[in-house]
C-alpha cells in the first residue's frame, strides 16, 4: 500500500501519452466562478494586453456585478451575461471590432485567444474568459480615449455609465475584491533618475510615487523590504535593504533625497540594482523575489547599454517595472521592463495619477512571481496554512529539467506555459510532490528550451501527526533546475520493493490521477512495533485514517468511523482530534466502500487459553497451534493476531505435527471392518469406512486422517482431498461396527 517513486527518463516517452489531457481551464467552462476563476481571467487579459492598464477595474466589477459569479442570478435562464452580467445590448455593441477604441484590443484578443470576436455569441459569455473579455471591450467602448481612473470612486462613475446601476453598490463593495496581501518576501528597489532631462517637479512626483508605494506594502524583515538607489553621471545609494524596518523611516528617507543633476546614465544604475538586490551585506535576503521599479523618462545615454544591464538584471531573475515620467521614450521603458512588457511599463503623468497606479503596483509587485534560473534554487518555508508561491523558470536544455520536493510537506504543483498564475483552475499540468516523491516537471520534455513556464507552488506542512512520524524539523520546500536524473522508478509495497506496472508510473505522480492512497508512507508495522502491539499508526495525510497493521507486518488503511479522528494518544479513533488536526473532510465514497467497524479487534480467545498468535509465530506463518486444555479443539490465528479457538470435526482430534485434525480412532488398531496396511512404496491410502477420511503412513505405521474441510473428499488416485468422491468402492457394513 505504501508506495513511492522518483522518476527518470526511460519512462517519460510512455509517460507522456498516458498524460495527455490533464490540463484544466475553468476560464472556458460554461457556469464556472470563484475568485480563482476570476483572477485567472482578469490576469490573462491583462497579461495578454487585450486591456493591460484596467487599474483593476474588471476585478472590481467582477465582485461587484456577482460576487465573482456566486451569486444565484449570474446563470440564471435567459440571461447569458456570466460572470461580468454584460447583457445583449452591452455585448452586440462589442462586435464592432472596427471602432476605433476596440481596434487593437480585438486584434490582440485574436492572436493572443485565437477568438474571433465578432463570430461570438451572447451565450458563449456563459464562460467566464468571454464575459471578461466582452467586459473588457464593453470599458474600452466607454471609455473612448479617456485613460482609466484608478481610485474606486472615479471608476464607481464609469461603473455607472455602463451598468446604469448606484454608484453607492460600487463603492461599498468594489475594494473587497482587490485587497492585496504581499504573502511571499520581496527584496523592492526603486531605482530613480535623477538626471538633467527629469525636472524637478518631475523629480518629486517620482519620489511622492515611491513614498506611497513604501506606504502601501507591509515592511518587515518577513514580508516586504525596500532599497532606494538614484542616478544620473554616478550612482547615489540612499538607503539599503537593511537599513529600515519601518514604513515611516524609509518613506521620510526617500523623499527627502535630493536631485543632482548629470548625464543619465541608466546602465550604471542598472548594474548597481543588480548587485545590492543579490548581496547579504546589503541586507537582500536570499529567499525573496526581487523586485526593481524603474522609474525613469528613458533618455538614457546609451540605449543599447541600458538594454544590455537590463538584461542582465532580469536574467538574475528579477522582475523590472518600468515607470514613464515627463516627456518619457517609451521603446526605452519597453526595453528595460520583464515580459509580458504592456503588464509591466507604466506610465506617471502627475501628482493626481499616482493613485491610479498605486493599486496595480501594489499588486503587480507583491504578485510578481519569483524566477529560478540554473544558478538560482527558491526556497520556500511551509507554514500550518496553505501558501501559494508564484514562481516562473525558462525550460532548460535537455540535459536538465525542474524539480521541486519536500522532506516535512505536500506541495501541489500547477504549471502553464500561458497563464502567468496557473491555479486548480487554470493550468496544463498538475504534479504532487511529497517527501519521498519529489516532483519532476515533466512537461519540460515537450517543450523548446527557453519557453517560459509560469509555474504556481501550493504548500503546506504535512499534519501533526505525520511529522511526529518522520521527525520534522525542517519544513522547507525548493524549486530548481536540477541534472536530469536517468530514470528510475522504484516501486515499495509494505516496504518492500517491487517491479512496477504501468498504472504505477501514472500513479507515482508523472501523471498525477489523484488517489488517496496514493501518497508514500514508511511502512510502520515493524516487527519492534507489532512485538510492543502497536498496530494502528497515524495514517499521514488524513486524519479521519489510520494504518491497521496485521501481525505479519502487512498494513492497511482503514477509516475511522464517520465523524471521528484518529487519536494518536490513546491509538483508538475518538472524539477528540489529535493535535490541531483539521476537521476530518469524508469524503463520502471512501466511506462506504470501507467496512468501518473492522477497527476493533475483539480477542475471542478465552482468558484461560494463552494466545500463541504471537509476532513470531506470524512471522514463521504458524497460524495454528494445540488448544492446552482440549484435544478436540486447536487455535487457529489471523493476520490481526487474533486467536480463534476452533473445534476439530467430531470424533477426530487436532494434530499439531499434521496441522489439522486426524481420526481419533487409530485405522491401525482397528477392532472391527477392514485394515489398512502399510507398503512402503504407498503414503496415502483410503480409509476404507469413510470416503472423508484416509490413513497416512510414516515409517509403516498408519495414522488416520480426516479432510479439512470434512466436508471434502478422499481421492486415492490423486491422493488429494477434493469435492467430489471419487472412490467407487462401497463401504463394507463391517465399518458400523467401530466409532
Ligand atoms: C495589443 O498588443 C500589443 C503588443 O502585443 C500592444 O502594444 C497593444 O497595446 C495591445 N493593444 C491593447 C488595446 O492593449
Ligand atoms: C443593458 O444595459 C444597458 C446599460 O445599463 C441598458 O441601457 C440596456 O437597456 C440594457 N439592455 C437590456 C436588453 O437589458
Ligand atoms: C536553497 O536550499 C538549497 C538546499 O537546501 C541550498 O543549497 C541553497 O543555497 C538554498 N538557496 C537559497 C537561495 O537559499
Ligand atoms: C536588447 O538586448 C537583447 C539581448 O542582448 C537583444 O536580444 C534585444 O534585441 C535588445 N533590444 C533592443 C530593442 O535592441
Ligand atoms: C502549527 O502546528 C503545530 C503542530 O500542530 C503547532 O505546534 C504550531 O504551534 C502551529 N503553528 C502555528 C503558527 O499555528
Ligand atoms: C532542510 O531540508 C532540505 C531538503 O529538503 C535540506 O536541503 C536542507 O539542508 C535542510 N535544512 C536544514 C536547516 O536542515
Ligand atoms: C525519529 O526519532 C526517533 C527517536 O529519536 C528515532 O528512533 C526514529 O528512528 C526517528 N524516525 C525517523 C523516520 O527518522
Ligand atoms: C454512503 O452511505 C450513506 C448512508 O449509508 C448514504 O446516505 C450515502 O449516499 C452514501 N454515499 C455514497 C457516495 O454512496
Ligand atoms: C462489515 O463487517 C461486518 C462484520 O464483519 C459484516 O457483517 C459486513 O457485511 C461488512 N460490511 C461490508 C460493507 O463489508
Amino acid at each position: 500500500m505504501a508506495f513511492s517513486a522518483a522518476c527518470v527518463a526511460l519512462v517519460v516517452a510512455s509517460v507522456l501519452t498516458l498524460c495527455q489531457g490533464q490540463g484544466q481551464d475553468t476560464t472556458k467552462t460554461p457556469g464556472a466562478f470563484g475568485s480563482s476563476v476570476v483572477d485567472a481571467v482578469v490576469e490573462r487579459i491583462r497579461s495578454r494586453c487585450v486591456f493591460s492598464e484596467d487599474r483593476l477595474f474588471l476585478r472590481r466589477v467582477a465582485h461587484v456585478a456577482s460576487r465573482d459569479g456566486a451569486d444565484s442570478a449570474t446563470y440564471r435562464p435567459n440571461f447569458n451575461g456570466g460572470i461580468w452580467k454584460i447583457n445583449e445590448t452591452m455585448f452586440d455593441a462589442t462586435k464592432a471590432c472596427s471602432n476605433v477604441y476596440i481596434r487593437s484590443a480585438c486584434n490582440n484578443i485574436s492572436s493572443s485567444f485565437g477568438i474571433d470576436w465578432p463570430a461570438v455569441t451572447w451565450s458563449d459569455l456563459r464562460k467566464p474568459l468571454y464575459s471578461g473579455l466582452a467586459a473588457a471591450l464593453s470599458t474600452l467602448l466607454t471609455l473612448r480615449s479617456q485613460t482609466m481612473p484608478g481610485s474606486i470612486t472615479e471608476q464607481a462613475d464609469l461603473w455607472v455609465k455602463m451598468y446604469g446601476e448606484q454608484r453607492e453598490t460600487f463603492i461599498n463593495n468594489a475594494d473587497l475584491a482587490t485587497t492585496v496581501e504581499c504573502k511571499n518576501k520581496m527584496d523592492l528597489l526603486f531605482l530613480l533618475d535623477s538626471s538633467g532631462s527629469v525636472s524637478s517637479s518631475d523629480f518629486q512626483l517620482m519620489l511622492k510615487f515611491a513614498a506611497d508605494v513604501i506606504d502601501a506594502m507591509p515592511i518587515s524583515t518577513e514580508s516586504v523590504l525596500v532599497a532606494g538607489i538614484s542616478f544620473s553621471s554616478s550612482v547615489q545609494i540612499h538607503f539599503n535593504f537593511n537599513d529600515y524596518s519601518t514604513k515611516a523611516q524609509a518613506r521620510s528617507k526617500m523623499l527627502n533625497i535630493n536631485k543632482v543633476s548629470g548625464g543619465t546614465y541608466t546602465y550604471l544604475g542598472l548594474n548597481r540594482a543588480a548587485t545590492t538586490l543579490y548581496s547579504s551585506s546589503a541586507g537582500a535576503r536570499s529567499d525573496a523575489k526581487k523586485v526593481v521599479v524603474l522609474v525613469t523618462d528613458g533618455r538614457s545615454s546609451s540605449f543599447s547599454a541600458t538594454n544590455q544591464s537590463a538584461q542582465a538584471l532580469k536574467d538574475l531573475g528579477t522582475t523590472v517595472f518600468a515607470v514613464g515620467v515627463g516627456g518619457y521614450r517609451l521603446n526605452e521603458l519597453q526595453a528595460a521592463a520583464s515580459d509580458p512588457i504592456c503588464s509591466h511599463v507604466l506610465t506617471l503623468i502627475s501628482f493626481d495619477h499616482i493613485q491610479a497606479i498605486l493599486d496595480g503596483i501594489q499588486k503587480s509587485t507583491c504578485e510578481a512571481n519569483i524566477k529560478v534560473t540554473k544558478t538560482k534554487v527558491v526556497n520556500g518555508t511551509l507554514t500550518n496554512t496553505t501558501t501559494t508561491t508564484p514562481a516562473e523558470a525558462k525550460v532548460p536544455g535537455n540535459k536538465e529539467t525542474i524539480e521541486a520536493s519536500t522532506s516535512c510537506g505536500i506541495l501541489d504543483i500547477y504549471v502553464s506555459t500561458a497563464d502567468p498564475k496557473p491555479g486548480p483552475a487554470v493550468h496544463d499540468d498538475r504534479y504532487r510532490a511529497t517527501p519521498d516523491a519529489p516532483a519532476t516537471l515533466t512537461v519540460t520534455e515537450t517543450l523548446p528550451s527557453g519557453t517560459t513556464l509560469f509555474i504556481s507552488v501550493v504548500g503546506t506542512r504535512l499534519p501533526a501527526s505525520a511529522a511526529a512520524l518522520r521527525n520534522c524539523s525542517n519544513y522547507t520546500w525548493t524549486l530548481g533546475v536540477v541534472p536530469k536524473k536517468k530514470i528510475t522508478v522504484i516501486c515499495k509495497e509494505n516496504g518492500v520493493r517491487r517491479p512496477c506496472t504501468n498504472s504505477d508510473v501514472v500513479k507515482a505522480k508523472l501523471c498525477d490521477k489523484k488517489v488517496d492512497s496514493d501518497y508514500p508512507v514508511d511502512n510502520p508495522c515493524t516487527t519492534s512495533n507489532l512485538e510492543k502491539g502497536l498496530l494502528r499508526h497515524p495514517y499521514p495525510y488524513d486524519p479521519t485514517k489510520f494504518l491497521q497493521c496485521d501481525m505479519k507486518g502487512n498494513n492497511y488503511i482503514t477509516l475511522c468511523p464517520r465523524g471521528v479522528t484518529f487519536n494518536t494518544r490513546t491509538r483508538e479513533c475518538g472524539f477528540t482530534s489529535p493535535g490541531g488536526a483539521s476537521t476530518p473532510q469524508a469524503n463520502e465514497q471512501d466511506r462506504n466502500s470501507t467496512n468501518s467497524t473492522s477497527y476493533t479487534p475483539v480477542p475471542p480467545v478465552s482468558s484461560n487459553v494463552g494466545n500463541p498468535c504471537t509476532v513470531r509465530a506470524l512471522a514463521k506463518n504458524e497460524f495454528y497451534h494445540t488448544h492446552s486444555s482440549d484435544e478436540a479443539k486447536f487455535i487457529q490465528c489471523d493476520e490481526w493476531g487474533k486467536a480463534w479457538v476452533k473445534a476439530c470435526a467430531p470424533s477426530t482430534i487436532w494434530s499439531q505435527s499434521h496441522y489439522t485434525c486426524i481420526k481419533k480412532a487409530k485405522a491401525s488398531t482397528r477392532t472391527s471392518g477392514p485394515t489398512v496396511t502399510c507398503s512402503a512404496s504407498d503414503n496415502y491410502l483410503p480409509d476404507p469406512c469413510d470416503h472423508h477420511a484416509y490413513y497416512r503412513c510414516v515409517h509403516q505405521q498408519a495414522t488416520g486422517v480426516v479432510c479439512h474441510p470434512a466436508s471434502l473428499f478422499f481421492n486415492p488416485v490423486a491422493k488429494v482431498c477434493g469435492f467430489v468422491d471419487s472412490n467407487a468402492a462401497a463401504i463394507p457394513a463391517s465399518c458400523n461396527a467401530s466409532g
